[in-house]
């Protein structure tokens, strides 16, 4: 059962002039990434099709991922009633796509898929709360703290199940920490870039990975603060199985942190 449905939200709180005009073509690229969760769970429910305990799981994920995609498509066609949330998803449909096909996970384990998952999960509850504490709109706000508390318990869902899995699998630390630094690199891929594109960019201009990314990267990245960073390092670090709270994840947060200001200018400066 979902926690929160989108007529709970007070969307007559709604404040045109607060809606920082930065802010809105992130949410409108958001709103795709989340609405395309429901394909994650036909790839997740073939990778794990002999698990009905996280199966079932599954299906409530993928409904709370869509409908925080309605719900930011909704707050962006507000912010912008120019903007149709219904045709620039089918834009983005239409060009992306995940193996939906896929018998065995891109992870190379059941593991490593669950360890991805958690990254993801990291990344989505601290981006709402940066947006959240960034935006003075007061729906959007409210918005970003129901979505943050969905992700954290997604991350705590994918968390379980991968403990179980890596009691049976049993695949060693180095290899749990290669998979969660790839999929973190995975940001700067395609679904967020491409995201960007079919949220943002007219149809008539071609789809091109490293404009659209640094596009979106820049200014998605500005929205951080250390200590989103070293929140996410410390369940980075619970995810692989090292301790969250040590020296390790501390130094590990101040590193992440100086990469994501060099980052952030380097594709704030391809962008202006
Ligand atoms: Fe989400
Ligand atoms: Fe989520």
């Amino acid at each position: 059962m979902k926690h929160w449905r989108i007529e709970d939200v007070a969307w007559d709180r709604f404040v045109a002039g607060q809606a920082d005009p930065a802010i809105v073509p992130l949410v409108k690229a958001a709103a795709m990434v989340e609405r395309n969760g429901i394909d994650y769970a036909i790839y997740l429910h073939n990778v794990f099709r002999d698990d009905p305990d996280f199966g079932g799981a599954v299906d409530t994920w993928a409904l709370e991922e869509v409908q925080h995609g309605d719900t930011l498509g909704r707050w962006a066609m507000l912010a912008d009633p120019s903007w149709d949330y219904a045709a620039a998803f089918a834009r983005f449909r239409a060009g992306y796509h995940i193996p939906l096909d896929a018998e065995t996970s891109v992870r190379g384990s059941r593991t490593g898929e669950l360890i991805a998952r958690c990254m993801v999960e990291i990344g989505t509850s601290s981006y709402y709360t940066a947006l959240g504490e960034a935006t003075g709109e007061p729906v959007l706000k409210e918005i970003c703290r129901l979505i943050a508390a969905d992700e954290l318990r997604h991350f705590k869902l994918f968390y379980d199940h991968m403990r179980r899995w890596l009691a049976r699998e049993r695949i060693g630390l180095l290899r749990r920490l290669r998979i969660a630094a790839g999929r973190i690199g995975e940001s700067e891929d395609d679904e967020l870039a491409y995201a960007w594109h079919c949220a943002n960019e007219p149809a008539g201009l071609p789809y091109a990975r490293p404009r659209c990314a640094a596009a979106y990267m820049g200014r998605a990245m500005s929205f951080y603060r250390f200590h989103h960073i070293e929140r996410s390092m410390g369940m980075v670090f619970k995810a692989v199985g090292l301790p969250p709270r040590g020296w390790l994840s501390g130094a590990s947060a101040r590193l992440a942190w100086r990469l994501v200001r060099h980052r952030q200018r380097r594709f704030a400066r391809q962008t202006s």
